[in-house]
């Protein structure tokens, strides 16, 4: 017989229970893509009163609120963080008056709805960048923004360095009213998408009315758009870092003239302030894509934001070392703050998990080249990321869930070119094929046209899709696995997993617990995470061979066979179990 693969011996605690008990410390936050969750109109793009219809689905997962991308007036030229107008639902997605029936629906179900806020840029077609470009070089409307006079003898090279996010110059020039070139004007992203100036003190003043038309509308916060990014270094000085604001040799993120600038923390504390006015305990999240962990806690820090994603779990490699690494030092970096850690594994900006470990491959494999060429095994995918997960569901902290990672979806990557509209793909042409394939529309009945997404049955014909959807993306033909219908009272679903996971931790008050390690014995493998919060311990076995358990009994195992009988737990598998203290 062969021995043990792992003995977990001894604890080594490293996160004491949380301070406080405000819900934003534990909660729980399901995202939901408002063009790809429930379509309501048969136009094949899903809408507010979708949402509404359906939100009793996302209550029972018993999550605590509900993170909605944008929905606000936009060209939609990056899926609408291209705002035209602040204060107006896109006519796409309906009317204002159907915001307040979402609110009203998720106050039955006692959920909170956060708005996503876009503070970086706006649109080209908004009407404030429209007066600018109208308006004369050194006008006050081109203040707002940033534009500068090009280099070289004829103004033709941008006024620096710097690269746009989606790929190219983060600079395009415009042109005057005699057709004769002009100035450049700033986009970190796309050029739709024009930085606004926020050393305008008209610029912070027409986002606090943001700010306050939303929350009076009943918003339970914001999640904040590129919230690194909002100040730039005086002079806009070059710099040769990556454009998305992660340390490269020789460039470290401390010293990117457009990501982190101290003086961006003064405006997150005034909104603290601003939004303390409400009842209600709303929040401000911040999307604040910086490296390392420790300085992501800057934007936690006690009078700034509540919680800040942690890109670092999102970007990490399965497995337990890699796992274990990133939980020790967030916890850490962010509890020397006295913030809660979030913990986020899919977003609509990244590969879905399922695909991700079904690669072997970190989460950034949407910054790199093609992957539709790559083999991935779905079925082993979609073991790990049930195990992920897991893992997941009982750390201390806040949860983020990506709509769909509940049913398991795996990326569609083997989408047909034609239908992309990342502008990802467009400015790199097509090197980077972008964030499409996870941004997919939910397979909701399986065997109804379009899965049942949208009310219209449309004509989208593909192979690798399915037949008779007319919904912006098609879905693959095999998603029928994966719909709703036919997971729900499935003991053995994805679905069901989540709704136990769920319901065990708001029981056992697991996101507000402590954490300490289960550690293994010298010499013994690395491939098995284990840890303890209060009378649940978690177990992760990434390796090739079976794994011991501590004793206790099974609480969730993350599939069916994952404890062998033998009793012990099978490569690319995950189990809570309850223990005696
Ligand atoms: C981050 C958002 O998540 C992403 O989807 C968007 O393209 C950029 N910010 C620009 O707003």
């Amino acid at each position: 017989m062969s021995q043990p693969a792992t003995q977990l011996s001894a604890e080594r605690l490293v996160h004491a229970p949380s301070a406080g008990d405000e819900w934003w410390r534990r909660s729980v936050i399901y995202q939901v893509y408002p063009r790809s969750f429930r379509d309501t109109t048969g136009d094949g793009m899903g809408d507010l009163p979708g949402i509404t219809r359906e939100l009793h689905h996302i209550a029972s997962l018993g999550v605590d609120a509900v993170w909605l991308s944008p929905f606000c007036r936009s060209p939609q030229k990056d899926a609408g963080y291209d705002v035209s107008d602040y204060c107006d639902v896109d006519p796409m997605f309906g009317t204002l008056d159907d915001f307040d029936d979402l609110v009203a629906e998720a106050r039955r179900h006692e959920l909170k709805i956060i708005v996503d806020l876009v503070p970086n840029h706006c649109s080209d077609a908004h009407p404030l960048f429209q007066a600018a470009l109208a308006a004369a070089p050194g006008s006050p409307e081109r203040e707002l923004f940033h534009f500068r006079d090009g280099r070289g003898p004829d103004g033709n090279e941008p006024p620096n360095n710097w690269q746009s996010h989606f790929g190219g110059p983060a600079w395009t020039r415009t042109t005057d009213d005699d057709g004769a070139p002009g100035q450049w004007y700033l986009h970190l992203f796309d050029s739709s998408q024009p930085d606004f100036n926020w050393d305008s003190d008209a610029v912070r003043a027409e986002f606090e009315r943001i700010l306050r038309f939303w929350l009076d509308r009943g918003a339970g916060g914001f999640r904040v758009d590129v919230a690194h990014a909002l100040i730039k270094e005086p002079g806009l000085p070059d710099w040769g870092g990556r454009p998305d604001g992660r340390s490269t040799e020789g460039f470290p993120f401390s010293d990117a003239p457009m990501f982190g600038r101290a003086a961006v923390h003064d405006v997150f504390r005034s909104w603290r302030q601003l939004v303390e006015e409400y009842d209600g305990d709303r929040i401000l999240c911040g999307e604040a894509n910086a490296h390392p962990v420790e300085t992501m806690a800057d934007w936690v820090r006690s009078d700034e934001m509540h919680q800040t994603f942690n890109f670092d779990y999102l970007g990490a490699a399965w497995g337990a070392e890699s796992f274990r690494g990133v939980v020790e030092r967030s916890l850490s970096a962010f509890d020397a703050v006295g913030a809660p850690t979030t913990w986020v594994l899919s977003n609509h900006d990244i590969t879905r998990h399922s695909t991700r470990f079904g690669l072997g491959m970190t989460g950034r494999v949407n910054e790199g080249g093609k992957i539709s060429d790559l083999v991935v095994d779905e079925d082993l995918g979609l073991r790990r990321a049930r195990a992920a997960s897991l893992f997941t569901l009982a750390l201390p902290g806040g949860v983020y869930l990506y709509q769909g990672e509940e049913l398991g979806l795996p990326d569609f990557l083997d989408l047909p070119d034609e239908f992309r509209q990342d502008p990802t793909f467009f400015r790199t042409r097509g090197e980077r094929v972008g964030r499409d394939g996870c941004r997919v529309p939910l397979p909701w009945v399986a065997g109804a046209p379009g899965l049942g997404f949208s009310t219209r049955p449309g004509s989208s014909e593909h192979d690798d899709a399915t037949p008779t959807s007319n919904a912006w993306l098609p879905q693959p033909r095999h998603w029928d696995r994966y719909a709703r219908d036919v997971q729900a009272g499935d003991p053995d679903s994805t679905l069901e997993l989540y709704r136990r996971a769920l319901a065990v931790r708001a029981e056992r008050g697991l996101g507000l617990g402590d954490l300490a390690w289960l550690e293994s014995r010298p010499g013994a493998t690395t491939d098995v995470a284990a840890y303890r919060n209060g009378r649940t311990v978690v177990v992760l076995n990434s390796g090739d061979e079976p794994a011991d358990l501590p004793a206790g009994s099974v609480l969730l195992e993350s599939t069916p066979g994952a404890i062998n009988a033998d009793g012990r737990l099978v490569p690319d598998a995950a189990a809570w179990l309850d223990v005696e203290h």
